[in-house]
């Protein structure tokens, strides 16, 4: 036995806007911390698993006027069918609330007095497109014009995509409100802001040495914006704004993004006002007879810096505990494209729901999450051979192909001689859950479904069907076998527990009762019943992916009659600019375009399209990974690209790249690099992101 654990963990995930459903996009993250959650407690440590709608801001706003609503009905129709598609994910929260609530309210309400306090807070004049019509200051995305640069039409109001040019709002010629359809006028409005210039050198060394962001991102943070001295933080938005007005500034509401986080302390405290706890034990910073409490937020890469800079800065000016990890992930892209409303790809959770099972998008995200940034793809014929290979291939039909033998006996009265195969998965279980420790689910995966394949070799070498069909003599024998099958079954339902919940639940059922603890691995059951057998997932079909893709495309066009029919809005942002298709003009704008160069001076540079072979750490170098790639027949090429760290190895491994692939030889520390592998990275986000050509293309096809 374990002596009780001291650990308390605090985890959130980002809490979701309310003016859009659930997809299989956020749910990458709403899974990911589900798991790390169900883990902790099945681990037996006090972890409590929060979040909260994201309620506020201008797009609500529009969208509450677009559906002649108002925005308190809609985030309360919102907040149901959040609800529900969560728990139909079996994601556990311990607490769901609002940004719109009186907790809310009120420790906003504190913190602001504390960023005062610190004489943090100052107030300036904003120069902001204004709608006279629908009398609104108006959001970038609600402006469109033409490009001051290169004069294309129907451009938003921080950047076009034609030239990439960034620019204000108030450089846009003819600028139109895409809510009204009026012209907007430039009008000056005071705002607050939050200096964050005084906080510098504590985010300098929070980011760097308290171990709560992944060094890759404090030099990230290092190099776009710790580099030179903080902006101050535009926290103010005047009326009307559909948010919390500042107590000591009346007729200024605090902007979506500063009340956002301070959900997480909000959903705290009403957590905490059920359960008799306070939220100072949480939040605070700990003393001599309690350590403080550990705080886990999982997030999307695109709100690194309000997690990592913003939040960390309000936490401290308040004087209450840091976060002890930010744990980022990428985000999803299907069939290898970012998820698309035209092409049929926009999966909304509920629509998943219509055709299949939620334990195997669990599963599958698991299989793929390993704690970095990279983006992780859905390929749905890939979902489909995974999920039909291990779990129904390996985990299920373990138990379905042996469960039956014991209907009438139960297990046997003392556990069988296994060739020591229980205790070899037993033994497992320290890599396994340091593996869910570190969020390095993909690797728990891959040792579970090692365990699995030696279960499944055992059950193949005894045959029990045989010894069905041989009569009494072999019946020993036979619930000797079906016992060891049975353990191993369940040893791997306690493992996959915080993964697939259902599965666990109804191994439970099967023999043993419910899985409570991460230790029941360890020991296995003799003497018990054991229940009728019942199904616990069938194999993924072609025609269930191809109907859950065609009811994808009908949602969009529902969609879009929808849209057509309401308002000239854009379209609200669910999620990130990566969903949304309205991109940041940051990137461009911090590194400005090369000078011209002519179509021969281009195609001196032969790009191709390449296959990556074998993908290693080089350890002595930071930034490098050794790749061997082909160019089709027999032409390889090694090459040391500067990707470590933001991709896994083994990932990389089968998938096409686009290489240089006539640069000259150059001889490195670590051996000869004979061309370049080709990706992009610049301001706005961190990684290195590669590039891949659409499938169907293949090693050798020039780029043209
Ligand atoms: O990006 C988003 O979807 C935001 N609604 C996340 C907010 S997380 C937190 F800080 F509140
Ligand atoms: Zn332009």
């Amino acid at each position: 036995m374990h002596a009780p654990s001291t650990r308390r963990i605090l985890v959130t995930s980002a809490l979701p806007y309310a003016n859009g459903h659930i997809h299989l996009g956020h749910l990458v993250e709403y899974v990911q911390t589900d798991i790390f959650v169900r883990f902790q407690k099945l681990r037996g440590h006090r972890c409590i698993y929060l979040c909260a709608d994201d309620t506020h801001g201008t797009a609500i706003m529009i969208r509450a006027r677009a559906e002649g609503t108002t925005e308190r009905e809609l985030v309360a129709t919102m907040r149901q069918a959040h609800l529900a598609d969560f728990a139909s994910f079996q994601i556990a929260f311990d607490h769901y609330g609002s940004t719109d609530s009186d907790a809310n309210r009120r420790l906003c309400g504190e913190i602001w007095s504390r960023l005062r306090a610190r004489g943090l807070v100052v107030s300036r004049d904003v120069q902001q497109l204004y709608d006279p019509q629908a009398g609104v200051f108006l959001a970038d995305r609600f402006v469109k014009g033409t490009c001051p640069k290169c004069k294309a039409a129907d451009q938003y109001g921080d950047s076009c995509e034609q030239c990439g040019a960034a620019y204000t709002p108030a450089d846009l010629v003819d600028p139109v409100s895409t809510l009204s359809g009026g012209r907007p006028e430039v009008r000056s409005a005071e705002h607050l802001f939050v200096t964050l210039e005084p906080l510098h050198d504590f985010l300098a060394t929070w980011t760097r040495s308290s171990g709560a962001v992944d060094p890759r991102i404090a030099n990230y943070l290092a190099g776009h914006f710790l580099c030179d001295p903080l902006r101050d933080w535009d926290v103010s938005r005047p009326a009307p704004y559909f948010g919390f007005e500042i107590p000591d500034a009346p007729g200024h509401y605090w902007y979506v993004w500063f009340d956002a986080p301070v959900g997480y302390l909000a959903a705290t405290d009403e957590w905490c006002a059920a359960h008799g706890d306070t939220v100072t034990a949480w939040w605070g910073r700990g003393g001599a007879n309690e350590p403080a409490a550990e705080i886990h937020h999982f997030i999307g890469k695109d709100i690194t810096y309000f997690h990592t800079l913003f939040w960390p800065a309000m936490l401290e000016a308040a004087e209450l505990s840091l976060p002890t990890k930010v744990r980022i992930h990428g985000f999803l892209t299907v069939n290898g494209q970012k998820m698309s409303k035209s092409r049929g790809t926009f999966l909304l959770a509920r629509t998943y729901l219509d055709h299949l099972d939620p334990g195997m998008l669990r599963y599958f995200y698991a299989s793929k999450l390993s704690g970095a940034i990279d983006d992780i793809d859905l390929n749905l014929d890939e979902f489909a051979a995974k999920v039909n290979a291990d779990l129904v291939g390996k985990v299920v039909n373990l138990a379905s192909r042996t469960a039956r033998w014991l209907e009438a006996t139960g297990l046997s009265a003392r556990y069988p001689d296994d060739g020591g195969l229980f205790a070899q998965a037993a033994a497992d279980g320290a890599e396994i859950a340091a593996a869910y420790e570190d969020c390095d689910t993909a690797r728990a995966m891959r040792a579970i479904m090692h365990a699995a394949d030696r279960a499944n070799a055992y059950v193949d070498a005894e045959q029990p069907w045989k010894l069905a069909k041989a009569g009494p003599d072999a019946a020993v024998k036979l619930q000797d076998v079906a016992t060891v099958a049975l353990n191993l079954f369940r040893q791997l339902a306690v493992y996959l527990a915080p993964v697939l919940p259902a599965l666990a639940e109804q191994a439970g059922r099967l023999v043993g009762g419910p899985i409570r603890s991460w230790d029941e691995s360890q020991t296995p059951l003799v003497g018990l019943p054991v229940a009728a057998f019942e199904p616990l997932m069938k194999r993924v079909e072609k025609t269930q992916l191809d109907a859950l893709l065609a009811a994808a495309r009908a949602d969009a066009e529902k969609d879009a009659r929808h849209k057509g029919a309401t308002a000239m809005e854009p379209t609200p942002a669910t999620t990130s600019p990566a969903t949304t298709g309205h991109d940041s003009g940051e990137p461009l704008a911090a590194e400005p375009l090369a000078p011209t160069c002519t179509i021969d001076d281009f195609s001196k540079i032969d790009l191709r399209v390449a296959r990556i072979l074998t993908a290693e750490e080089v350890p002595e170098a930071k930034k490098l990974l050794k790749l061997t790639v082909s160019l089709g027949g027999d032409a390889t090429r090694t090459v040391f690209a500067g990707i470590k760290g933001f991709h896994e190895p083994a990932a990389l491994v089968g998938r096409l790249v686009v290489v240089v692939a006539n640069l000259a030889p150059r001889q490195m520390k670590f051996g000869l690099s004979e061309g370049m592998v080709v990706a992009a990275s610049g301001a706005g986000a961190p990684g290195v992101y590669l590039l891949s050509p659409d499938s169907g293309a293949l090693p050798g096809m020039r780029l043209h």
